[in-house]
């Protein structure tokens, strides 16, 4: 089942200067995919991911989600496939500061399709990452690694259909990391599409189907 497709996407920047990172791009992922998108930084990974969750607005070409084209959807619309579908994990910290981590979480979950808290779940989610020690504690007051887990966590509470991965195994040891992926691959396993965004080709090396990012274009690697 498709569940993200970009059609002749285009995206630039204009600072002074003009930056193109997104050029013509054409892109699907269906169901059961893990494709990583390899590419030097500043090249314009985190832009992809952005416009592929449809947070970041497209200049030219068209965006499905859910076989949905975007435009065609109102926010309210968007919004709703977004919180239902969509598991995305930011490459930088934004988990909310004033929230413990399972607060967090369940504002996560009570966002969600089912828009219930299931305390379980997140205990059980918490366990799997090694977070579960630190259930009450801030943002602010966790490990750089710990983060990351727990954006991870949020990202997967609500069993999107496509996670949307920027850096996961950043600040991660290898332990964490083949954790993380193994997470991925079981998502995948139950239905679920995980795109991963790196500069580390030991981990996109996991993904079944790899891409380099270059000059705005995507390029197939051979496996
Ligand atoms: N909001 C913005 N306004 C202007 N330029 C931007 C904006 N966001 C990103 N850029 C520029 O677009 C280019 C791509 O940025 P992007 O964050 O997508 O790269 P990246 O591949 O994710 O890099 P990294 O590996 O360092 O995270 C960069 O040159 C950056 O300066
Ligand atoms: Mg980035």
């Amino acid at each position: 089942m498709e569940i993200c497709k970009l059609q002749n996407v285009s995206k630039s920047y204009m600072m002074g200067e003009k930056v193109s990172p997104l050029q013509n791009i054409n892109l699907v992922v269906n169901t059961g995919d893990f494709i990583s998108i390899e590419g030097s930084s500043g090249i314009g990974k985190s832009t992809l991911l952005y416009v592929m969750g449809s947070l970041l607005k497209i200049d030219e070409g068209k965006l499905y989600l859910d076989n949905k084209d975007v435009n065609s959807l109102t926010d309210q619309q968007l919004t709703n496939l977004r919180a239902e579908k969509i598991g995305f994990i930011f490459q930088e910290n934004n988990l909310i500061q004033a929230l413990t981590l399972q607060e967090n979480l369940e504002f996560a979950q009570a966002l969600g399709k089912k828009r219930i808290t299931d305390s379980q779940e997140i205990v059980t989610l918490m366990e799997r990452l090694g977070l579960l020690e630190r259930k009450d504690y801030l943002p602010n007051q966790l490990s750089g690694g710990q983060r990351r887990r727990a954006m991870i966590a949020r990202a997967l509470i609500n069993h999107p259909s496509l996670i949307l991965a920027d850096e996961p195994t950043n600040d991660l040891d290898d332990f964490w990391a083949n954790e993380i992926v193994q997470l991925f691959v079981e998502a995948i396993n139950k239905g679920c599409a995980v795109v991963i965004v790196t500069h580390n080709n030991k981990w996109a090396a996991e993904a079944t189907v790899q891409y380099r990012l270059k000059y705005g274009k995507l390029a197939l690697l051979d496996k």
